[in-house]
């Protein structure tokens, strides 16, 4: 396909739009959108088309779109699907720029030949493609709702964009009446062009937009969106929704729009690599995105939690511990701070509690000494409604503390009570007031501000130049390829591990007994035994391995069991040889692989090794290439990362080494696209300074020969 794309700014801020379909019957969709569009103050020019021509909605209706004269940026295309690719060709001879076809009935029905003829012909001409299957696009720079969802919607800092089309228009309707105000909302339905990558970039770099909320069912250009979202994270707040989470779920969602929900754990890992604070729900999605453009970023990491009960006051410190709010913690100057508005049963260590019977005045006070002092970054002020507690005055407070504060100290606010609780509640939100009911999720907004903050002040972490040898690599692969195996021999994969520096045990391969002896004598006792056959490939079942060999007398018999075992068990094998290897000192054992993943392309995968990946599932994964900064998060992320620092008197591991290594994995998979998996399995990782081995290697290719 010729890359002859239009700017993206013609789709969100069209000069002109053109509506095919639009319906003279009002319980239309072609009517809806043509009214949504007029009532929702678009100043660009409309053009209704429809055969039967006449007028609707006091607009003129053009019989068909080669009669219109003006240049169209946007024609929206609400016809049924098997007059759709009729109208593209009208589209393309009257040089639209951007197509969004609502029309369903095509690659999420299994119609998937249609909606390729119908991209293919717009792309061949020039125009891009939203959909199909979607509810439209609202830009609320060019005031455009192009949509069949709610006719009013409210102006301001969050984008959305969308594969769910009716979760779309439902989450159009809640951010009503939440009063979340839009830049902009779009579905992208069957992605069968523009997917969310693209509009990202748009996103990303208009000027209102403060927050992307992502609905994702699956990715298909995973490559892409990472290197998008690792920009637009550093400077606006992005949340993902992605639903497949649990297997019933992905397989709904792979069968809803017709792609593959990809791997849920390498997703969140990614996502978190990308700064992407992931949600799992939306109500969670939508609170955070209502909160995080109401209030200023944190200037550090001390916050102060304020409560009238030691219960919720516990929750909200869990909570802050659950979300990555670091809690205040010099106990002297919090209690020179807080002493004079606590009564003497409180407590000012952070929860500050100001116990059951503490009056708005109590309150008014310790949020001014919070909110003031230049050593608390950020304020929880969490309430339970009491028979004593004054509700009203409280709901007060809030809005004054809030207004006064805002744009210089985050502060976030629950309250939890009955009706009258949940009224002031619903007041308050209305104003845009950060005030939940329940504690934890005040705190996760808090916790999605410091995400952000982290992200901010993330350091660049610089690339490494890591030394692989392609060209190396390349020839083992083409000696695989001519055998027609996609399996590589433990000698070759070994022989790829060397063009990568990456340190395995020395080894040879012996054509024979006196071969034997003699590289077992100059490797060093002791060593281990391997036969060498394409046809075996698990050779400890058939006695084709032997361990811990001592001395020229046991690789005598060893070699001579190898082979007499391995006839005997697979008579039809040719046996190349016997590889003699360096028997390799015991260490932690830790697994790092790579692998081409279906959605994300180049991934790499770090994880303890035994039980920790078998059972615990203990793994850490990564987009390729990674940074050396990348390579030691994603290593002091798994659960069993203390064992590497050095437990029970224990020395500290070679954590370099291990970070050398992925590097280099991220490195060979990214590079060499031939290769589909690679994993090390077990590397030995010594104590710090002394290094790691790769002790086993398995590399398979892909099934078809792919370049980069
Ligand atoms: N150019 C312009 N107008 C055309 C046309 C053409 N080539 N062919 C037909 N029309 C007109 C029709 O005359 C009709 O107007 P009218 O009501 O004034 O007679 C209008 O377009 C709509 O056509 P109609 O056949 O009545 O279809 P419909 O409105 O019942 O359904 C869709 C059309 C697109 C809405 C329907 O096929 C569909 O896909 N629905 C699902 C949409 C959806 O859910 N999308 C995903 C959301 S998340």
């Amino acid at each position: 396909m010729p890359d002859n794309k239009p700017d993206i700014t013609s789709l969100f801020e069209p000069k002109s739009v053109a509506i095919v379909g639009a319906s003279h019957e009002p319980s239309k969709i072609g009517y809806k959108i043509l009214e949504n569009v007029i009532r929702g103050g678009y100043s660009g020019k409309v053009y209704p088309v429809n055969p039967k021509g006449g007028e609707i909605l006091g607009y003129r209706v053009y019989k068909s779109i080669l009669e219109i004269e003006d240049a169209i940026d946007l024609a929206c295309i609400s016809i049924p699907a098997p007059f759709v690719f009729e109208a593209v060709q009208q589209c393309a001879s009257r040089g639209v720029k951007y197509l969004a076809i609502i029309t369903s009935g095509f690659s999420e029905v299994g119609n998937i030949s249609e909606e390729r003829r119908i991209v293919e012909f717009a792309r061949a001409h020039g125009m891009r493609v939203l959909g199909p299957n979607i509810f439209g696009i609202y830009s609320a720079n060019a005031s455009l709702n192009a949509t069949f969802g709610p006719a009013q919607i409210r102006k301001g800092n969050v984008g959305i964009i969308t594969q769910s089309g009716a979760l779309g228009i439902a989450m159009m309707g809640k951010t009503q009446s939440e009063n979340i105000g839009l830049s902009a909302i779009i579905s992208i339905g069957n992605k069968s062009d523009i997917d969310e990558t693209d509009l990202l970039e748009y996103l990303g770099s208009e000027q209102n937009t403060r927050v992307i909320l992502m609905y994702i069912e699956g990715v298909k250009n995973g490559e892409k969106l990472v290197d998008a979202l690792k920009k637009i994270t550093k400077t606006k707040t992005v949340i993902v929704i992605k639903s497949g989470r649990s297997r019933r779920g992905a397989i709904a969602a792979a069968s809803h729009t017709g792609s593959l929900a990809g791997e849920d754990n390498v997703f969140s890992d990614i996502m978190r690599q990308c700064g992407v604070i992931r949600c799992e729900t939306i109500s969670e999605a939508l609170n955070l995105s209502k909160t995080v453009p109401e209030l200023a970023l944190p200037s550090g990491e001390n916050t102060v939690i304020i409560t009238n009960g030691g219960g919720v006051g516990v929750l909200a410190a869990d909570a802050s511990e659950k979300y990555g709010v670091n809690l205040y913690s010099d106990y002297p100057k919090l209690k020179s701070l807080f002493q004079d508005c606590v009564p003497q049963f409180g407590s000012t260590k952070n929860p500050v509690d100001l116990t059951g019977q503490a009056t708005i005045q109590n309150y008014r006070d310790a949020l001014k000494k919070a909110l003031e002092a230049d050593e608390i970054s950020s304020v929880i002020c969490v309430a339970c409604e009491t028979a004593l507690f004054d509700v009203e005055g409280y709901a007060d407070l809030i809005k004054n503390s809030f207004d006064q504060y805002r744009h210089k100290k985050p502060i976030v606010f629950s309250l939890f009570g009955g009706k009258k609780a949940d009224e002031c509640i619903a007041i308050l939100r209305k104003d845009g007031i950060p005030v939940f009911h329940d504690v934890y999720d005040a705190v996760f907004c808090l916790g999605g501000l410091y995400r952000q903050l982290g992200n901010l002040k993330k350091p660049q972490s610089a690339e490494r130049e890591v030394m692989v040898d392609k060209a190396r690599i390349q020839e083992i692969i083409e000696i695989a390829r001519r055998d027609g195996r996609r399996f590589l021999l433990s000698a070759e994969a070994h022989a790829i591990l060397e063009a990568a520096g990456i340190p395995a045990p020395e080894s040879r391969i012996a054509r024979n007994l006196e071969e034997a002896v003699a590289f077992a004598e100059e490797i060093g006792y002791p060593v281990v035994l391997k036969v060498v056959s394409k046809q075996i490939i698990h050779k400890s079942d058939v006695g084709g391995v032997a361990l811990d060999i001592l001395n020229k007398e046991e690789v005598i018999d060893a070699y001579q069991s190898i082979i007499n075992s391995c006839r005997q068990h697979m008579p039809d094998a040719h046996i190349e040889g016997v590889e003699i290897c360096e028997m390799v000192e015991p260490g932690i054992e830790v697994i790092v692989g790579a692998r081409i993943d279906p959605s994300f392309g180049p991934v790499v995968m770090f994880g303890l090794g035994g039980i920790y990946v078998e059972v615990m599932k203990d793994v850490a994964f990564r987009a390729a290439p990674v940074t050396p900064g990348e390579a030691v998060e994603m290593i002091s992320e798994v659960k069993g990362y203390p064992l590497l620092l050095g437990v029970r008197g224990e020395k500290k591991k070679d954590i370099n080494s291990i970070v050398d290594c992925i590097l280099k994995m991220g490195m060979i998979i990214n590079e060499c696209r031939e290769i589909s998996d690679i994993e090390i399995n077990p590397l030995v990782v010594y104590d710090d300074g002394e290094g790691a081995r790769a002790v086993d290697a398995r590399i398979i290719l892909s099934n078809k020969e792919v370049k980069k």
